[in-house]
Protein backbone atom coordinates (compact mmCIF):
# COMPACT_ATOMS: atom_id res chain seq x y z
CA UNK A 1 0.00 0.00 0.00
CA UNK A 2 0.87 3.08 -0.74
CA UNK A 3 1.79 5.11 2.99
CA UNK A 4 1.18 8.98 3.61
CA UNK A 5 3.34 11.10 4.79
CA UNK A 6 1.60 14.16 6.91
CA UNK A 7 2.53 16.76 8.85
CA UNK A 8 0.30 18.44 11.53
CA UNK A 9 1.89 21.67 12.16
CA UNK A 10 -0.83 22.40 15.22
CA UNK A 11 -0.52 26.03 16.08
CA UNK A 12 2.81 27.00 14.98
CA UNK A 13 4.02 29.34 12.65
CA UNK A 14 3.27 32.83 11.22
CA UNK A 15 2.44 33.34 7.34
CA UNK A 16 6.49 33.82 6.45
CA UNK A 17 7.23 30.47 8.78
CA UNK A 18 5.11 28.07 6.92
CA UNK A 19 5.47 29.61 3.41
CA UNK A 20 9.33 28.98 3.85
CA UNK A 21 8.14 25.64 5.55
CA UNK A 22 6.08 24.68 2.79
CA UNK A 23 8.44 25.77 -0.21
CA UNK A 24 11.21 23.92 0.99
CA UNK A 25 8.83 20.82 1.55
CA UNK A 26 7.56 21.42 -2.04
CA UNK A 27 11.19 21.94 -3.83
CA UNK A 28 12.39 18.86 -2.11
CA UNK A 29 9.23 16.82 -3.58
CA UNK A 30 10.36 18.04 -6.98
CA UNK A 31 13.86 17.12 -7.02
CA UNK A 32 13.38 13.69 -5.59
CA UNK A 33 9.60 11.61 -6.56
CA UNK A 34 9.11 9.46 -3.44
CA UNK A 35 7.06 6.30 -3.56
CA UNK A 36 4.60 7.95 -0.80
CA UNK A 37 2.09 10.58 -0.58
CA UNK A 38 2.80 13.74 1.06
CA UNK A 39 0.55 16.18 3.22
CA UNK A 40 0.50 19.54 4.96
CA UNK A 41 -1.49 20.15 7.48
CA UNK A 42 -1.11 24.41 8.50
CA UNK A 43 -2.83 26.16 10.36
CA UNK A 44 -6.39 27.65 8.73
CA UNK A 45 -5.47 31.16 8.41
CA UNK A 46 -1.93 29.40 6.48
CA UNK A 47 -4.00 27.34 4.46
CA UNK A 48 -4.09 29.98 0.99
CA UNK A 49 -0.44 30.99 1.55
CA UNK A 50 0.60 27.71 1.54
CA UNK A 51 -1.74 25.93 -0.40
CA UNK A 52 -0.03 28.97 -2.88
CA UNK A 53 3.13 27.26 -2.76
CA UNK A 54 2.33 23.79 -2.78
CA UNK A 55 0.24 24.13 -6.22
CA UNK A 56 2.05 22.44 -8.76
CA UNK A 57 4.20 20.42 -6.11
CA UNK A 58 3.37 16.59 -5.31
CA UNK A 59 2.23 17.81 -2.06
CA UNK A 60 -1.28 17.77 -0.92
CA UNK A 61 -2.82 20.41 2.15
CA UNK A 62 -4.96 19.27 4.64
CA UNK A 63 -6.45 21.02 7.47
CA UNK A 64 -6.39 19.84 11.19
CA UNK A 65 -10.58 20.60 11.85
CA UNK A 66 -13.87 21.57 10.20
CA UNK A 67 -17.33 21.96 11.44
CA UNK A 68 -19.98 19.05 11.05
CA UNK A 69 -22.13 22.05 9.36
CA UNK A 70 -21.73 23.45 6.30
CA UNK A 71 -22.14 26.82 6.94
CA UNK A 72 -24.15 29.20 9.35
CA UNK A 73 -23.77 31.06 12.75
CA UNK A 74 -20.78 29.62 14.70
CA UNK A 75 -18.65 32.00 14.98
CA UNK A 76 -15.07 31.35 14.86
CA UNK A 77 -15.69 27.87 12.78
CA UNK A 78 -14.35 26.81 9.80
CA UNK A 79 -16.80 25.04 7.45
CA UNK A 80 -15.75 21.72 5.50
CA UNK A 81 -16.78 22.75 1.66
CA UNK A 82 -14.25 26.16 2.78
CA UNK A 83 -11.54 23.79 3.06
CA UNK A 84 -12.68 22.11 -0.06
CA UNK A 85 -12.46 25.65 -1.65
CA UNK A 86 -9.13 26.24 -0.35
CA UNK A 87 -7.39 23.72 -2.00
CA UNK A 88 -7.78 21.26 0.78
CA UNK A 89 -7.79 17.38 -0.28
CA UNK A 90 -7.53 15.88 3.71
CA UNK A 91 -8.96 17.18 7.28
CA UNK A 92 -7.45 15.81 10.78
CA UNK A 93 -10.36 15.27 12.36
CA UNK A 94 -10.28 13.87 16.05
CA UNK A 95 -7.14 14.52 17.32
CA UNK A 96 -6.71 14.16 20.70
CA UNK A 97 -5.68 17.62 21.84
CA UNK A 98 -9.30 18.54 19.95
CA UNK A 99 -11.05 16.13 21.83
CA UNK A 100 -9.10 17.41 25.39
CA UNK A 101 -9.38 21.12 24.78
CA UNK A 102 -12.85 20.88 22.72
CA UNK A 103 -14.51 17.93 24.59
CA UNK A 104 -15.10 16.73 20.87
CA UNK A 105 -16.78 13.38 21.18
CA UNK A 106 -17.34 10.25 19.30
CA UNK A 107 -20.28 11.80 17.99
CA UNK A 108 -19.06 14.65 17.30
CA UNK A 109 -15.76 13.44 15.01
CA UNK A 110 -18.55 11.24 13.27
CA UNK A 111 -20.80 13.88 12.53
CA UNK A 112 -17.24 16.58 11.03
CA UNK A 113 -16.56 13.21 8.99
CA UNK A 114 -19.75 12.82 7.85
CA UNK A 115 -19.29 16.80 6.55
CA UNK A 116 -16.05 16.41 5.46
CA UNK A 117 -16.90 13.39 3.57
CA UNK A 118 -19.60 15.58 1.55
CA UNK A 119 -17.22 18.41 0.86
CA UNK A 120 -14.80 15.42 -1.05
CA UNK A 121 -12.22 15.36 1.76
CA UNK A 122 -10.72 12.57 3.01
CA UNK A 123 -11.07 12.63 6.86
CA UNK A 124 -7.94 11.21 8.64
CA UNK A 125 -9.42 10.04 11.80
CA UNK A 126 -7.82 9.99 15.49
CA UNK A 127 -7.79 7.65 18.33
CA UNK A 128 -5.55 6.39 20.78
CA UNK A 129 -5.73 5.85 24.87
CA UNK A 130 -4.48 7.88 27.15
CA UNK A 131 -1.39 6.65 29.38
CA UNK A 132 -4.05 5.75 32.23
CA UNK A 133 -5.98 3.35 29.87
CA UNK A 134 -3.08 2.00 28.55
CA UNK A 135 -2.07 1.10 32.49
CA UNK A 136 -5.30 -0.16 32.96
CA UNK A 137 -5.10 -2.86 29.91
CA UNK A 138 -8.06 -0.83 27.97
CA UNK A 139 -6.03 -0.12 25.08
CA UNK A 140 -8.10 -1.93 22.53
CA UNK A 141 -11.37 -1.28 24.05
CA UNK A 142 -10.65 2.32 23.73
CA UNK A 143 -9.52 2.23 20.63
CA UNK A 144 -12.72 -0.03 19.05
CA UNK A 145 -15.32 2.29 21.14
CA UNK A 146 -13.17 5.31 19.74
CA UNK A 147 -13.92 3.69 15.72
CA UNK A 148 -17.23 2.51 16.16
CA UNK A 149 -18.71 6.25 17.70
CA UNK A 150 -16.74 8.46 15.41
CA UNK A 151 -17.02 6.47 12.16
CA UNK A 152 -20.33 6.79 10.24
CA UNK A 153 -21.17 4.21 7.92
CA UNK A 154 -20.44 4.07 3.96
CA UNK A 155 -17.29 5.40 4.18
CA UNK A 156 -14.14 3.66 1.86
CA UNK A 157 -10.51 3.35 1.76
CA UNK A 158 -10.55 6.30 -0.66
CA UNK A 159 -11.82 8.93 1.83
CA UNK A 160 -10.96 7.68 5.12
CA UNK A 161 -7.71 7.52 6.63
CA UNK A 162 -7.52 6.29 10.63
CA UNK A 163 -4.45 7.69 13.10
CA UNK A 164 -3.24 5.72 15.62
CA UNK A 165 -1.75 8.10 18.29
CA UNK A 166 -1.62 6.85 21.59
CA UNK A 167 -2.32 10.07 23.48
CA UNK A 168 0.95 9.50 26.15
CA UNK A 169 3.36 9.68 22.70
CA UNK A 170 2.39 12.90 21.37
CA UNK A 171 4.79 15.85 22.18
CA UNK A 172 6.54 13.47 24.56
CA UNK A 173 9.47 11.72 23.08
CA UNK A 174 8.44 8.55 24.33
CA UNK A 175 6.85 6.30 21.73
CA UNK A 176 5.31 2.11 22.23
CA UNK A 177 7.08 -0.90 21.11
CA UNK A 178 7.33 -2.18 17.65
CA UNK A 179 5.19 -5.16 19.30
CA UNK A 180 2.65 -2.32 21.15
CA UNK A 181 2.35 -0.68 17.79
CA UNK A 182 1.83 -3.66 15.43
CA UNK A 183 -0.94 -4.67 18.08
CA UNK A 184 -3.09 -2.17 18.14
CA UNK A 185 -2.97 -1.95 13.55
CA UNK A 186 -3.67 -5.12 13.44
CA UNK A 187 -6.48 -4.75 15.99
CA UNK A 188 -7.51 -1.64 14.23
CA UNK A 189 -7.43 -3.75 10.56
CA UNK A 190 -9.72 -6.54 11.82
CA UNK A 191 -12.33 -3.83 13.67
CA UNK A 192 -12.48 -2.17 10.44
CA UNK A 193 -13.67 -4.91 8.36
CA UNK A 194 -17.58 -4.88 8.08
CA UNK A 195 -17.27 -1.21 8.64
CA UNK A 196 -15.60 -0.19 5.64
CA UNK A 197 -16.11 -2.18 2.38
CA UNK A 198 -12.79 -2.07 1.32
CA UNK A 199 -11.11 -1.89 5.11
CA UNK A 200 -8.14 -3.60 3.81
CA UNK A 201 -7.29 -0.95 1.93
CA UNK A 202 -7.31 2.06 4.49
CA UNK A 203 -4.10 3.66 5.60
CA UNK A 204 -3.37 3.30 8.99
CA UNK A 205 -1.45 6.09 10.42
CA UNK A 206 0.94 5.90 13.62
CA UNK A 207 1.19 8.97 15.17
CA UNK A 208 3.09 10.19 18.79
CA UNK A 209 6.69 11.17 18.65
CA UNK A 210 7.88 10.21 14.90
CA UNK A 211 11.16 11.33 14.45
CA UNK A 212 13.98 10.58 11.19
CA UNK A 213 15.61 8.06 14.09
CA UNK A 214 12.57 6.08 14.57
CA UNK A 215 10.30 6.40 11.60
CA UNK A 216 11.79 3.52 9.54
CA UNK A 217 11.44 1.14 12.36
CA UNK A 218 8.17 2.13 13.17
CA UNK A 219 7.12 2.05 8.47
CA UNK A 220 7.98 -1.37 8.69
CA UNK A 221 5.51 -2.59 11.02
CA UNK A 222 2.83 -4.59 9.81
CA UNK A 223 -0.40 -2.65 9.30
CA UNK A 224 1.38 0.85 9.48
CA UNK A 225 0.58 2.56 6.10
CA UNK A 226 1.96 6.16 7.02
CA UNK A 227 3.23 8.33 9.68
CA UNK A 228 1.41 11.34 11.48
CA UNK A 229 3.76 13.70 12.36
CA UNK A 230 3.39 17.07 14.80
CA UNK A 231 6.96 18.62 16.11
CA UNK A 232 9.03 16.99 13.47
CA UNK A 233 6.78 18.06 10.59
CA UNK A 234 7.98 21.48 11.55
CA UNK A 235 11.91 21.03 10.50
CA UNK A 236 12.27 20.38 6.86
CA UNK A 237 14.68 18.13 6.67
CA UNK A 238 13.16 15.82 9.62
CA UNK A 239 9.89 15.65 7.32
CA UNK A 240 11.29 14.80 4.69
CA UNK A 241 13.59 12.23 6.55
CA UNK A 242 10.59 10.57 7.60
CA UNK A 243 8.43 10.67 4.48
CA UNK A 244 11.32 9.23 2.73
CA UNK A 245 10.95 6.66 5.52
CA UNK A 246 7.27 6.09 4.40
CA UNK A 247 8.55 5.47 0.75
P1 LIG B 1 4.20 14.72 17.76
O1 LIG B 1 2.64 14.94 17.46
O2 LIG B 1 4.82 14.13 16.51
O3 LIG B 1 4.73 16.07 18.09
O4 LIG B 1 4.27 13.74 18.91
C1 LIG B 1 1.91 14.02 16.69
C2 LIG B 1 0.49 14.47 16.54
O5 LIG B 1 -0.10 14.93 17.53
O6 LIG B 1 -0.11 14.39 15.44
Amino acid sequence: MRKLAAGNWKMNGLKADGVALAGEIAQRAKAEKLGCDILICPPAPLLFPVGAVLAGSPVALGAQNCHANEKGAHTGEVAAPMLTDAGCSYVILGHSERRADNGESDAVVRAKTVAAHKAGLIAIVCIGETLQERDAGETLAVVSRQLAGSLPDGLDAKGLVIAYEPVWAIGTGRTPTIVQVAEVHAHIRQTLKGRVADSDAVRILYGGSVKPSNAQELMNVPNVDGALVGGASLVAADFWAIAQACS
